[in-house]
């Protein structure tokens, strides 16, 4: 199987690898894992007031395909509204990267990723909102 340039590039050179720390408050989080492979997506966003993603990192344990992948959508996600990003689809990806069917599953693991980065930001700032002290 061949890689896209694309994937080839993100794979080299992956965009906002790193970390925030998980404890501040404007940071959401998300750990997801493919069963069929064995793969890991840890992917962070740092939403600002306005529910901004104002930054993204991402680190994984994968294929180059994942990798491209979850590096891919930091970019993406970056400047766009929590709603904006939430719309962002697993097939856009594919496109983008022009994966082939059996690394399609890579994809979805970085709108997963997406997803429950932005639940965990959003359950974090509902428990801040109704809590009383
Ligand atoms: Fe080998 Fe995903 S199956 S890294
Ligand atoms: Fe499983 Fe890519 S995430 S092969």
């Amino acid at each position: 199987m061949s890689y896209s340039k694309k994937v080839l590039d993100h794979y080299e050179n992956p965009r906002n690898v790193g970390s925030f720390p998980s404890t501040d408050k404007n940071v959401g989080t998300s750990i997801v894992g493919a069963p069929a492979c064995g793969d890991v997506m840890k992917l962070q966003i740092k939403v600002n007031n306005n529910e901004v993603i104002e930054d993204a990192c991402f680190k994984t344990y994968g294929c180059g395909s994942a990798i491209a992948s979850s590096s891919l959508a930091t970019e993406w996600i970056k400047g766009k509204s929590i709603n904006e990003a939430e719309k962002i689809h697993n097939t856009d990806i594919v496109k983008e990267l022009a994966l082939p069917p059996v690394k399609i599953h890579c994809s979805v693991l970085a709108e997963d990723a997406i997803k429950k980065a932005i639940l965990d930001y959003k359950k974090k700032n509902l428990y801040q909102k109704n809590k009383k002290c």
